[in-house]
């Protein structure tokens, strides 16, 4: 009787020794999960404030997306109170405002034709007074409300320059709508009608904008890192 009772006492014991065991193994294994989670977290933190390189330059996160995005609805909504029953031609312009110009598009309800030129003045990270059009108008303007499309305004000298041959069309009315603009650096007497975001004088890639060719598929906008 008193053996079974000594057995009981150290079955009893080695079962609690076990259990103590088994509890701080998985105190261990809460606590390693604990630091790989936030691991995790750091890295997905780090990745999202990641620079990128473009050819020779490096460039910082700047303007997210969804920042983007709500700068563009605001935009849509200003014209669309603006234009009342009026239909509106949208004018593009190449290359930098194709992603600005899909997205507008898709966020703007009311009826409206689109048309696109392309233009150039931007040698590298430099604007340059001389503004090539690679494609001109090919749109019946005549009487017809236009509003231009642009990714950015820096000095103005592109804009001027598509000012001066929309004049000669005839046109009933002629607005600016710019995603960006940069205040520091405008140079022009003519009025932007729509500003989605004002940035200091200082260059930027992504959303349509490149540098030297790269970078206009980035989803976010990147500033240059001097
Ligand atoms: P602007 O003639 O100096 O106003 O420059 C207008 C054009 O230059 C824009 O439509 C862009 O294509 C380009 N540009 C101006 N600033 C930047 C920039 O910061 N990054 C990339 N392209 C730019
Ligand atoms: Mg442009």
């Amino acid at each position: 009787m008193k053996d079974c009772g000594q057995r009981y006492l150290v079955q009893r014991e080695l079962t609690i020794d076990k259990l103590d065991f088994l509890h701080q193994k998985l105190q261990i294994q809460f606590e390693l999960s604990n630091v790989y989670l936030n691991s995790v977290y750091l890295l997905l933190f780090f990745n999202s404030q990641k620079m990128i390189q473009l050819h020779d330059k490096s460039f910082a996160p700047f303007i997210s997306a969804k920042e983007i995005d709500l700068a563009i609805t605001k935009i849509v909504q200003q014209i669309k109170t603006d234009l009342g029953d009026e239909i509106p031609v949208f004018l593009g312009v190449l290359n930098g405002s194709f992603m600005f110009v899909s997205d507008f598009m898709k966020q703007f309800s009311g009826q409206c034709e689109l048309s696109f030129v392309k233009l150039a003045s931007y040698d590298g990270i430099t604007s340059t007074e001389e503004v090539q059009h690679l494609i001109g108008l090919h749109h019946d303007l005549t009487n017809r409300t236009v509003i231009v499309l642009e990714d950015i305004v820096d000095t103005g000298t592109t804009l001027l320059s598509l000012k001066k041959s929309i004049e000669k069309e005839s046109v009933k009315s002629f607005k600016v709508a710019s995603l960006f603009f940069k205040p520091e650096a405008y140079k022009k007497e003519i009025t932007i009608d729509y500003v989605g975001i004002r940035i200091p004088d200082k260059f930027i890639v992504g959303y349509g904008l490149d540098y030297n060719g790269l970078g206009r598929n980035l989803p976010a906008v990147y500033q240059l890192k001097e």
